[in-house]
């Protein structure tokens, strides 16, 4: 398949399911150690990636692929609670680390922020939580304007160790930064 070039125009990326046709660039994107760094998965090969694509597929109820030119470069989700926890959805977002520092991270969140309150029913808040050491991400969730909440004390297990995370949220009632979205 032919490569993509690393430079990106924004006006190129677009969100959509991923495709069991996609397994060779989502291989691409998961088995790369410098993008699992800070994720709850070890980088994968591709027989691992195809159970993974294969479960993303059949059984994640949002999950978009990152797309330029219809070409998968990243991936975001949102996980969003059930019965009483309904109200709130955890965001999640990754780039392949050929297309990193383009604000691509950036303008697929305004993607999903511009629906995801209409689309996902009982959704009030939008959650990111981060790893205290992954600035990159933290700056996303800042430059969009997510809140930081605090942060939580040895939430994860990342590698063995323990680690503090970040917590930012997004409420459907914040219009007043929704406004400046752009969209
Ligand atoms: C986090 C991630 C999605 C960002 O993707 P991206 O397309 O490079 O993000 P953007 O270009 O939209 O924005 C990155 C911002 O971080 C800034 N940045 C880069 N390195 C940084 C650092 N060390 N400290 C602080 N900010 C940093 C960039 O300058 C940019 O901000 P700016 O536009 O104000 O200059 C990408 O790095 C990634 O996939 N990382 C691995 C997976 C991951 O950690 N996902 C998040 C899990 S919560």
């Amino acid at each position: 398949m032919a490569q993509l070039d690393s430079k990106v125009s924004l006006l190129d990326i677009s969100l959509r399911p991923f495709e069991e046709s996609d397994l060779e660039d989502y291989v691409i994107i998961m088995s790369d150690n410098t993008v699992s760094k800070f994720c709850s998965w070890n980088p994968m090969g591709k027989e691992e990636a195809l159970n993974d694509l294969l479960r993303v597929i059949y059984t994640h109820p949002w999950f978009r692929a990152i797309c330029v030119k219809d070409r998968p470069i990243g991936y975001i989700l949102v996980n969003q609670g059930k019965g009483s926890d309904g109200c709130r959805g955890e965001i999640g977002y990754v780039v392949g680390s050929a297309y990193w520092g383009q604000g691509i991270a950036t303008h697929a969140v305004k993607m999903v922020i511009s629906s995801i309150f209409s689309e996902l029913q009982g959704l009030e808040r939008l959650e990111a939580l981060i790893d205290v050491d992954n600035l990159r991400s933290q700056r996303v969730a800042e430059k969009i304007g997510f809140i930081r909440e605090g942060v939580l004390r040895k939430y994860w297990i990342l590698n063995g160790t323990p680690r503090d995370m970040v917590i930012y949220s997004l409420l459907k009632t914040d219009t007043p930064v929704r406004m400046c979205w752009g969209f």
